[in-house]
């Protein structure tokens, strides 16, 4: 048996320099998760997410380099993960529209960073929406299709960024459940999670808040060793002397210490605070520790910055790569709400939906098979609906009052198979009176239960 590899996906706004926090909170994980069998790993450039934030086209092109060239000098290994920059997936966009158009309005009104604007400017006396843009409304819409194109299962983020996790399955629910997929286990779009990782989320800044460009508390990554040294000698402490136990708790300095410690150095740390290490000696210990997971890196940054077209090159390999899972699966998101060749109807062949003369789907480990589900409605009454691997409801059953009834019906299709003269007759018990299902792609997508419920017996005794 193959178990799917576990999608992991995360991505950084190309708006300005990478640091500590950065390194920690995201890229350093990533890049440890991304070495693992069981994952497959999406890390993009969110070139579109800093338009929202930045109208300096020079520093978002900068700091698009400066992020790629990051990555690669941590270790990335682009032939292992995908690694692409947004922009040159034009299915993002695209699905971007689909999204917009299943997000209730009210949603994005609850955003996080939406809200905060309009209290700012109300509380400012101001315009509710004065010099917001809609980009900025429209962040999570964006995000989520970041995060669905792709079928991620788990998102990496800090704690600011769970809400917009939760968005994303918002969206993709309504989405699955209006066109018709919403009771498959497995439906069109996966619900991804949030993941946070409660060591790392939050790393301090120079000034004790969490370390990020907006509060001006950051130390770049990539500082070189005299400059990195003067960051963390400026780090805010209080004013204890030396020989005056200290807090490692409330100290920004023995937070970002232990970020690069491993449990032995954090411990001994600990105890030197406990005795009264003086400021300067941590800081020293601290830059040090730092310096020596660094400077390795450091040297791939400056090479890799020196050598543009290198990451170019990459990322439009990474592209090409995303895209041959983004472009067939744009094609079932447009087929799903009926942007379709006027040519196009679905039929079910043994191949998988064949949706015209010329264009066979190809069953791949994305695709999913057909699904009889029974369910009760909130008029009391049960149901079946038979779902093609490609999300088309192919039969929608009528009432009954007992759920005996329709599991006995649902048992006997199945049973049927692909026996068509059976599959028509237990058809004419099932639908509403009057109506004539289409026997033809039902007959084929019953075949296929059937034969994947023997593969799954079969399974089970070896
Ligand atoms: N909003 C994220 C941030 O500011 C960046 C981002 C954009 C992202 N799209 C994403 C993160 C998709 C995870 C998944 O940090």
């Amino acid at each position: 048996m193959t178990t799917e590899k576990r999608r992991i996906l995360t991505g950084i706004t190309t708006s300005g320099t990478p640091h500590l926090g950065n390194y920690v909170g995201a890229i350093r994980p990533a890049i440890a998760a991304s070495r693992d069998a069981g994952n497959e790993s999406f890390y993009f450039l969110a070139d579109y997410h800093a338009l929202i934030k930045c109208d300096d086209a020079e520093r978002i092109q900068r700091s698009t380099l400066e992020i790629a060239a990051s990555w690669l000098a941590c270790g990335l290994d682009p032939d292992k993960v995908f690694f692409y920059r947004q922009s040159d997936i034009p299915e993002i966009p695209e699905l971007t529209w689909l999204l917009t158009c299943v997000t209730a309005k009210g949603l994005l009104n609850r955003a996080h960073a939406y809200k905060a604007a309009v209290d700012q400017n109300t509380s400012s006396g101001e315009d509710p929406d004065a010099g917001i843009n809609a980009g900025l409304y429209m962040y999570p819409v964006l995000m989520a299709a970041d995060i669905l194109i792709f079928g991620a299962n788990e998102v990496p983020v800090g704690r600011d960024q769970i809400q917009h996790i939760e968005m994303a399955r918002d969206i993709a629910q309504r989405f699955n459940h209006m066109y018709g997929l919403g009771l498959l286990p497995d439906s069109l779009l996966t619900l991804p999670e949030a993941k946070v990782d409660e060591n790392v989320a939050t790393l301090p800044g120079t000034d004790g808040r969490k370390m990020s460009k907006s509060y001006d508390n950051t130390i770049p990554l990539w500082l070189p060793e005299k400059q990195l040294k003067k960051a963390i000698y400026n780090i805010v402490t209080d004013s204890s002397g030396p020989n005056e136990p200290k807090d490692p708790e409330s100290s920004s300095l023995f937070a970002i210490f232990q970020a690069f410690a491993n449990p032995e150095e954090s411990s001994k740390m600990r105890r030197w605070f406990a005795e009264g290490v003086s400021w300067h000696f941590a800081k020293e210990a601290c830059f040090q520790l730092l310096n020596r997971e660094l400077e390795g890196p450091r040297d791939a940054y400056q090479a890799f910055i020196k050598n543009p077209s290198r990451i170019e090159d990459l990322l439009q390999a990474g592209a090409s790569k995303a895209r041959e899972r983004s472009r067939p699966f744009m094609a079932k998101m447009r087929r799903a709400v009926g942007l379709r060749s006027l040519n196009t109807h679905p039929v079910q062949t043994s191949a998988g939906i064949k949706w015209s003369t010329n264009e066979v789907i190809q069953k791949t480990s994305t695709s999913f098979s057909p699904q009889l589900k029974s369910y009760r409605e909130a008029d009391g009454k049960f149901y079946f609906k038979l779902i093609s691997g490609d999300g088309a409801v192919l039969l929608q059953s009528r009432a009954f009052d007992s759920p005996k009834d329709a599991g006995r019906l649902t048992a006997a299709l199945i049973e049927a198979g692909g026996a068509s003269s059976t599959v028509s007759e237990l058809l004419l018990q099932s639908v509403p009176p009057g109506e004539t299902p289409v026997t033809s792609t039902i007959v084929a997508a019953l075949a296929q239960l059937k034969a994947d419920k023997l593969a799954k017996e079969r399974d089970k005794k070896v």
